[in-house]
């Protein structure tokens, strides 16, 4: 017996098949048991009838529960009344694994659900959402690899900080206490573009951040790249080019799944079509009180209000640049003279529509080994600790620079979700760890 995908049967639309999965929905009488089998390519109602299975399998049928995993073999045809346009008409089937009152039903609670994620992962929205973030790490590879860059591997494992010392977390590292896990591989990515020059990863980050909030994990994959010889236009260009490509895919490969999440797919084209503009900080402030009436005071950063208030103006991505240096972090290049209202730095924030925040944040780099010194002393920084990484600025320092993509949030804009919590299949946030 050869095994095809639902999806297949129904292409295949006529004659004996044998297809297996799971059982989605079912019901039934004296006579008849109603299956929808569920496989990863789609779901197909099969009929069970007892005049043809027999007194003893149909006994079998009669107790099938959702969740039960089965083999199937019948004949398929075309049948306008089932749910999916085709029914089965089952010849002999096998129970492969029983499963007694499959705890998920309907109207769970959040919290619930939580607790069963390991469950919940076979739920429709899940499994779009799954099937989507597979295009998305598969779009993020194939754009690096494409432009000439190498994938290359940072530790997890670290005893400096990059992003704050604030949202750090400690290892007990055989008794050491000053080891930490990456908040990003930039301080190990910088070194290896003397040697590999455009370089990419897509890795777990980890931040203690204690934000409640629906855009915060605590463990996220976070997309870095960093490239030799390269200006912030360059930096911000292959921002924008990797938001297209990886929109673009999913809007190629996704549109069946985009339907489940009930996403309005004409909200991700401009993405694909438009050149997504560039604001200064010091522009964005003027367009937060001129159209949003937000007064910002010049040298706060913006939050998450002030993003999402920015975001309904535009229907891309925007680049945020030229931000004050003092919200910014120490390896962030200065750029004198750039704002009339203080000192300012080439980073760079990619703000997503309709209120999904900072999806890719990124920078120059500071070429001047004592202005970063000076930077992390006053951050209160052992400067000892950063000496492998200052090297990086004394034997054959080049310009370069790099950005972090979060994955995660990036997902959670495509499909539209409410919380980051779903866009990923075992979310970690400051309350929930487990399962
Ligand atoms: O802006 P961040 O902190 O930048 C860096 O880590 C740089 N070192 C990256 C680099 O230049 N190589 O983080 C980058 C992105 C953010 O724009 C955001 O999309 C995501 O990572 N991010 C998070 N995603 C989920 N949960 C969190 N707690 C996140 N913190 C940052
Ligand atoms: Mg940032």
């Amino acid at each position: 017996m050869k095994f095809i995908s639902i999806k297949d049967a129904m292409k295949k639309g006529e004659g004996e098949v044998s297809i297996r999965g799971w059982v989605y929905r079912e019901r039934g009488s004296a006579k008849l048991k109603f299956i929808i089998l569920r496989d990863v390519t789609g779901t197909i109602q099969c009929v069970i009838e007892k005049a043809i299975v027999g007194e003893e399998k149909f006994q079998i049928a009669d107790k099938l529960q959702i969740e039960a995993s089965m083999t199937i073999t019948g004949t398929i045809k075309k049948d306008e009344r089932a749910p999916t346009g085709y029914e089965i008409s089952v010849k002999d089937f096998e129970l492969i694994g029983e499963s007694i009152a499959f705890p998920i039903n309907k109207d769970q609670s959040v919290e619930f659900l939580a607790d069963n994620r390991h469950l919940w992962l076979r739920s429709q929205k899940m499994i779009a959402m799954m099937k989507i973030r597979s295009t998305v790490f598969g779009a993020i590879d194939e754009y690096f690899k494409g432009e000439g860059f190498y994938e290359y591997h940072s530790p997890i494992f670290q005893a400096v900080q990059c992003e704050g010392g604030s949202s750090l977390f400690s290892v007990d590292y055989f008794g050491k206490k000053d080891v930490f896990l990456a908040q990003t591989w930039q301080l190990y990515a910088e070194p290896a573009i003397f040697a590999l020059e455009k370089i990419y990863t897509i890795s777990p980050s980890f931040r203690a951040e204690k934000s409640k909030t629906s855009r915060h994990l605590t463990e996220y994959w976070h997309a870095e790249m960093e490239v030799a010889w390269a200006t912030f236009d360059d930096i911000i260009d292959y921002g924008e080019a990797l938001l297209k490509h990886v929109v673009g895919k999913v809007l190629e490969k996704n549109q069946e799944e985009l339907k489940i999440l009930e996403r309005d797919v004409e909200k991700l084209k401009p993405t694909v079509e438009k050149k997504f503009p560039r604001i200064t900080y010091d522009e964005a402030l003027k367009l937060l009180k001129e159209k949003c009436s937000m007064e910002i005071e010049w040298g706060k950063d913006l939050r998450t209000i002030e993003e999402d208030e920015l975001s309904k103006l535009f229907d891309t991505p925007i680049a945020v640049t030229n931000y004050p240096k003092c919200v910014k972090a120490f390896y962030m290049k200065e750029a004198p003279g750039e704002s009339p209202y203080g000192e300012v730095v080439h980073g760079v924030d990619f703000i997503a529509p309709q209120g999904y925040g900072e999806i890719i944040g990124g920078s120059e780099r500071e070429s001047d080994l004592e202005e970063i010194k000076r930077k992390l002393e006053a951050d209160g920084e052992d400067v000892s600790q950063y000496e492998f990484y200052l090297d990086t600025r004394k034997y054959g320092s080049v310009p370069h620079g790099g950005f972090g993509f979060g994955v995660e949030r990036v997902i959670s804009w495509i499909c539209g979700l409410d919380n980051i919590k779903d866009a990923i299949p075992f979310p970690r946030t400051m309350l929930r760890y487990k399962p």
